[in-house]
């Protein structure tokens, strides 16, 4: 058969775009243990420590949530299945949260921490970022768990 005639929900392999999947969620629930303990329990220079890695680490979650929706639309193919339309609906807001509110929220907070200005600025800022990144963990999540589901490796819940 020539790559022409190839069915595109054959053309990515599940694994790549399980594992890129999989990096986001536990980029974003390191992102935000890290943030809430080093908050919680560390002194300011760790915090902007914890601040300006998670900045650095964008460079993994940005490219990892772009692979996921990529191969995840190529997966899907024409499907008109209910799992594959609810995560269809999601990735959209996923991205979103993700490049509009996450990455200018990390990057205004590395900035802020590395100046040692913890003020009202910050505290916003912050508390909007562990908001959004809470509602991503939730929505990437589902998307694993429906993921799992098409993919036969989860009963279906129903
Ligand atoms: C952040 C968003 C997403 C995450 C975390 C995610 C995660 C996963 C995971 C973990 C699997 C199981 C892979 C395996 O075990 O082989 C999977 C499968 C699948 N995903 Fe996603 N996914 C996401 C977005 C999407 C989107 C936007 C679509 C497009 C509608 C999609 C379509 C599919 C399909 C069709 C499968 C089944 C693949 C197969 O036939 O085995 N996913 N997903």
């Amino acid at each position: 058969m020539s790559a022409t005639t190839a069915r595109p929900a054959r053309t990515v392999p599940p694994l790549v775009h399980g594992i890129a999947g999989t990096t986001a969620f536990v980029t974003i629930l390191a992102f935000w243990t890290s943030t809430v303990v080093s908050e919680l329990l560390a002194d300011a220079a760790t915090v902007a420590a914890v601040k300006l890695t998670i900045a650095w680490g964008l460079l993994l979650l940005v490219p990892a949530l772009a692979v996921t929706g990529l191969t995840g639309f190529r997966l899907a193919g024409g499907s008109a299945a209910p799992l594959v339309a609810g995560k269809k609906r999601r990735m959209p807001v996923i991205a979103a949260n993700g490049i509009l509110v996450l990455v200018p929220c990390a990057l205004t907070l590395a900035v802020l921490s590395a100046r040692g200005d913890y003020g009202p600025t910050f505290q916003a800022v912050q508390t909007l970022e562990l908001i959004a990144g809470l509602t991503n963990l939730v929505l990437i999540g589902k998307n694993i768990r429906d993921g799992l589901t098409l993919a036969g490796r989860l009963a279906a819940t129903g």
